[in-house]
């Protein structure tokens, strides 16, 4: 691993003004993938890159990306969560989007390191963090539609606030029953870059309807739940948590593991299945439908207190946070500020 150290750093930012996304630290990490092998790691002061306007990614899309997180607690001490599950996944994304395989613990390591030189960027702040944006795209430089043959694996690291409105505010979604995110056999489990913006003009659209994000439909019948825009999805219905199961074509959430995980510790019933959004609408008139929220990394738990479908509008828990919402929050940020132990070792503590 090189380390280039940086001859001026800039001035923290106010960190009781955080938002979601906008700010970076000092410095980025990349390696490059030329002629068949990974080059070594280099933590390097954060600049743009240099690219030629025939870079691949640029023209095809080529591209996958992670979003983790670290924490500091009121202690000092800094954590990482879950960060062996997000390279792992990278790996998978690449597999599924003809990228190379990388060694993740040379890059934990790396990550280690920078995270050791950036530590003051790291929140303490409630509902903030300092986000990781470990990214992989298409270096070589050709425009024929071919497996380019070069990479680079990048990590830049923002620190952020909530990414919706926090997990003390309810957000509203909109259940979109027109476009669609991934069909089966597509690359909506995978998390590259091209998911992303197939979702934008349905979030633009419900935007324009005041609405704060979609929930997607599967593509083949439009009549089974999905997942949101940046985030898995979780309903409470008749007292049990109800969570689409993994299909190939939503995103494997680290997050919606840890939270299935921890209600089922807490006692609740969590049910992976095929849920029809029919039913769904029947339990919110019914009053069945006690709780809707959205799990992820940036997003951590979001509850949502309006969903909008064909044109109507229904309230959930009178538009307010909802207990099982508030429990999840609370024990996952428990778990990664170290206020609750560590069972499921989940973290990796920066030293
Ligand atoms: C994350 O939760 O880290 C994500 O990758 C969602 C992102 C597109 C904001």
């Amino acid at each position: 691993m090189k380390i280039i150290k940086a001859d001026k750093l800039q001035k923290k930012p106010d960190f009781s003004k955080l938002t979601f996304g906008k700010l970076h630290t000092d410095y980025l990490l990349e390696m490059d993938y030329t002629n068949g092998a990974w080059g070594e790691p280099v933590i390097r002061p954060y600049s743009n890159f240099d690219m030629s306007p025939m870079t691949m990614c640029l023209h095809y899309g080529q591209g996958i990306f992670e979003g983790c997180k670290a924490f500091r607690n009121d202690k000092g001490e800094v954590t990482l969560f879950r960060i062996m599950d997000n390279l792992k996944r990278m790996n998978r994304s690449a597999y599924r989007m003809c990228m190379p395989q990388f060694d993740e613990n040379v890059v934990l390591e790396a990550l280690i390191e920078m995270l050791k030189i950036e530590k003051d960027w790291v929140p303490t702040l409630p509902g903030t963090a300092l986000y990781l944006r470990p990214t992989m795209i298409a270096t070589e430089v050709a425009l024929g539609v071919h497996v380019s043959r070069d990479y680079k694996l990048f990590i830049v690291m923002s620190p952020v606030g909530a990414y919706l409105h926090g997990a003390e505010q309810t957000a509203r979604i909109y259940i979109e029953d027109k476009y669609v995110r991934a069909a089966k056999g597509g690359t909506g489990e995978a998390k590259c870059l091209g998911n992303y913006a197939a979702g934008l003009l349905a979030q633009y659209e419900s935007a324009q309807q005041g609405f704060d994000q979609v929930l997607w439909l599967d593509a083949e019948e439009h009549k089974y739940i999905e997942e949101v825009g940046t985030m898995n999805v979780m309903f409470v219905m008749d007292g049990v948590v109800c969570t689409p199961e993994l299909d190939g074509s939503i995103l494997r959430g680290i997050t919606r593991h840890s939270i299935i995980k921890i209600l089922r510790d807490e006692g609740y019933t969590v049910n992976e299945g095929r849920f029809a959004v029919d039913d769904i609408i029947k339990a919110a008139k019914e009053g069945r439908l006690t709780e809707m929220f959205g799990v992820g990394t940036a997003a951590t738990v979001s509850p949502v207190g309006v969903i909008g479908y064909k044109g109507e509008e229904y309230v959930i828990n009178n538009n307010k946070v909802g207990p099982v919402a508030k429990t999840a929050y609370d024990r996952l940020r428990g778990i990664q500020t170290r206020k609750y132990p560590d069972k499921y070792d989940w973290l990796t503590i920066i030293d």
